[in-house]
């Protein structure tokens, strides 16, 4: 399969399909810009690193690569509902975009050297029974110095549907007591560990405990500022008027049997979503693309 899939889709000295654990396919992406891993199970990048630079997304060192489970770290992809299904609370957390595997659809190369791989995901009897949409989507991965993650979601189905989303993005920082969040300030926020209560942010986001919210009306940029580190990452977004905060803290890490108990302070999400009354709704023939890139500013 591997072969098959090289034969079609390598290009030399930017892309490159290989086994990865459990032997489950990866793209690795190798250009003058930057180094990537994007993963056909889940359309699930694992892992960015600008050249001369460190990893911008974690990774948990006990993740399962255990199809049809996600992958715990990089970028899951949360479709077409995010967190437990609201009608339906048996089925798959965060939707079933993460656990099916997606197929290539197109790989390039641009003119500033860049990588693009474009992967595809499609309606079947068995995304039927869990959610009576028919649909295609698309993800498209632009490598270059920055990492740009495009979802976009095609209503092929005769009615309206509305989804959720998130761009799940686990970013590597060096020391969460010494991270600061730039971009929420004054932004409502829904508190998932308070009964989804409305609270507003005052001043830049510090972490010094579990944290789990969903920012309202948030278009700007958000700026991970990690002092540890001496690094910023940029993340901006199209598509999106919301935003989730997550860190598990203590607890939580434990409960969690892929995240490693002392993990938390390694990591912080901030997640590009249609989430809460972001939620999008999309005429048949209609699309709707959530977007993120995410950059940098120094290292
Ligand atoms: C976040 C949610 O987006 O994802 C959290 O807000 C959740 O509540 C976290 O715990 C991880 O979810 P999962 O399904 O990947 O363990």
């Amino acid at each position: 399969m591997i072969d098959e899939i090289n034969s079609r889709h390598a290009i030399p000295d930017h892309l490159r399909f290989s086994a990865g654990p459990n032997h489950m396919p990866v793209a690795m992406i190798e250009n003058d810009h930057a180094t990537a891993e994007i993963h056909l199970h889940g359309g699930h990048v694992t892992a960015f690193q600008p050249r001369n630079r460190k990893p911008v997304l974690w990774m948990s060192r006990e993740a399962t690569f255990c199809p049809p489970k996600p992958i715990r770290g990089g970028i899951p992809v949360c479709w077409p509902w995010f967190g437990t299904s609201a009608e339906h609370p048996d089925r798959p957390q965060h939707g079933f975009a993460r656990n099916r595997e997606w197929r290539v659809i197109r790989a390039d190369t641009g003119t500033a050297g860049e990588t693009i791989l474009d992967l595809g995901l499609k309606s079947d009897p068995g995304t039927m029974e869990l959610w009576p949409h028919a649909f295609e989507l698309s993800l498209k991965v632009i490598v270059a110095g920055s990492l740009t993650v495009q979802l976009t979601f095609l209503n092929t189905g005769d009615s309206p549907a509305t989804v959720a989303a998130a761009l799940h993005t686990y970013f590597a920082v060096g020391d969460i007591a010494q991270v600061r969040i730039a971009g929420l300030d004054g932004r409502e926020y829904h508190d998932q560990l308070d009964s989804m209560t409305v609270k507003r942010q005052n001043g830049d986001i510090t972490i010094a405990e579990e944290v789990d919210r969903i920012y309202l009306d948030t278009e700007d940029d958000c700026v991970i500022h990690d002092a540890a580190w001496n690094r910023s990452i940029r993340v901006a977004k199209t598509g999106s008027r919301s935003t989730v905060v997550w860190n598990p803290w203590i607890e939580k890490s434990k409960r969690m049997l892929d995240f490693p108990n002392d993990g938390y302070p390694e990591m912080v999400c901030i997640e590009t979503t249609n989430a809460a009354r972001d939620q999008r709704t999309v005429e048949p023939g209609g699309s709707h693309t959530l977007s993120q890139t995410v950059s940098v500013d120094r290292d």
